[in-house]
């Protein structure tokens, strides 16, 4: 059996998925899986076809890998893969429609409002700066509405900071999701399918030592403590894994996914966002998760493996 491990890319999170694929890889050597190491360049489509892999697993991250594009290619071919249909990974990569379908669904998200690059034309910068801050408050988040590792995100504590953290997040999308800012612990919540449905992995507690979890901190080793599982009590660490078993459910999410949550001190679970293809590089979090949860990588991914072609 020839299992691909796709990574690279041309996102943005390029390198951080040549790490996840590497490490992804040496997991599954080690439990005897015949893999090549592939990057998703410009011949892929071609060594596609003419290697037809048994499975393929997608360590692919950014919006090659989480936002559909890979999976299309991979149905189109029927390329058997581990992961989400390109379907679900769209509505999971696109933060306003996951927060919309939780929030349908009766689970809290902190509030949000969507600002396309044109907002700004049409109305003037002021008056849409002004009309953020009366209802989210501040601090508040500024993200690229579609994005992964922190890129572009930034915690905007004062008015007069506004602008220049706009500029800095519209550097990495056209549209821009503002977000109430929820003081709390932040968790990230691995969920894998197995054969009783989907199951949360333990809660990984997230405390960077800036303060701010950004791009530095999450692939910078000694810079941000985790906590496996998290310090939350027993009622909470419930919470947190029912938030994250329903976003998989809700977004049609298979095989693996891991939701980020925050969690206030009145006790309420903040979904903030899930990953269809989640890190898996020396400092992300499903390789901690598993191992709190006293499974090994290759262990979770030869099980998905084994799904993907059945
Ligand atoms: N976007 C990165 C890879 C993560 O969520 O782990
Ligand atoms: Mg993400």
């Amino acid at each position: 059996r020839c299992v691909v491990v796709l990574s690279g890319g041309l996102s943005h999170e390029r390198d951080v998925s040549l790490r996840s694929g590497r490490r992804l890889s040496a997991a599954l050597r080690s439990a005897d899986v015949m893999v090549e190491e592939w990057d998703a360049d410009s011949a892929l489509l071609s060594r596609l076809r003419e290697h037809r892999p048994d499975a393929v697993v997608i360590a692919l991250h950014g919006a090659e890998g989480e936002g559909g594009s890979i999976q299309t290619v991979l149905e189109m071919l029927d390329v058997p893969f581990v992961g989400a249909d390109s379907h679900a990974c769209r509505r999971a990569w696109d933060k306003p429609t996951a927060k919309t379908e939780l929030a349908r669904a009766g689970l809290a998200t902190p509030d949000w409002v969507v600002l396309p690059h044109s907002t700004f034309r049409e109305l003037g910068a002021r008056p849409v700066l002004d009309a953020m801050v009366d209802r989210l408050g501040l601090p508040m988040m500024l993200k690229p509405e579609q994005g992964g590792s922190a890129l572009g995100a930034q915690v905007v504590r004062e008015a007069a900071e506004l602008p220049a953290a706009m500029v800095a997040c519209l550097a990495y999308g056209e549209t821009v999701m503002a977000e109430r800012y929820v003081e709390g612990v932040e968790v990230a919540v691995t969920v894998v399918d197995g054969p009783g449905g989907p199951a949360a992995l333990p809660a990984v507690e997230i405390d960077p030592s800036t303060g701010v979890y950004d791009y530095t901190a999450r692939y910078t080793a000694g810079l941000t403590t985790f906590h496996t599982p998290a310090r939350l009590d027993a009622r909470s660490a419930a919470a947190v894994a029912e938030v994250a078993v329903a976003a998989h459910r809700l977004l049609g999410l298979r095989d693996v996914s891991r939701t980020d949550a925050i969690v206030a001190a009145d006790g309420t679970v903040h979904f903030l966002e899930v990953n269809s293809s989640p890190g898996l590089t020396e400092t992300s979090l499903l390789p901690m998760a598993a191992e709190a949860g006293g499974r090994s990588l290759a262990d979770i991914y030869t099980g998905l493996i084994e799904r993907a072609v059945a």
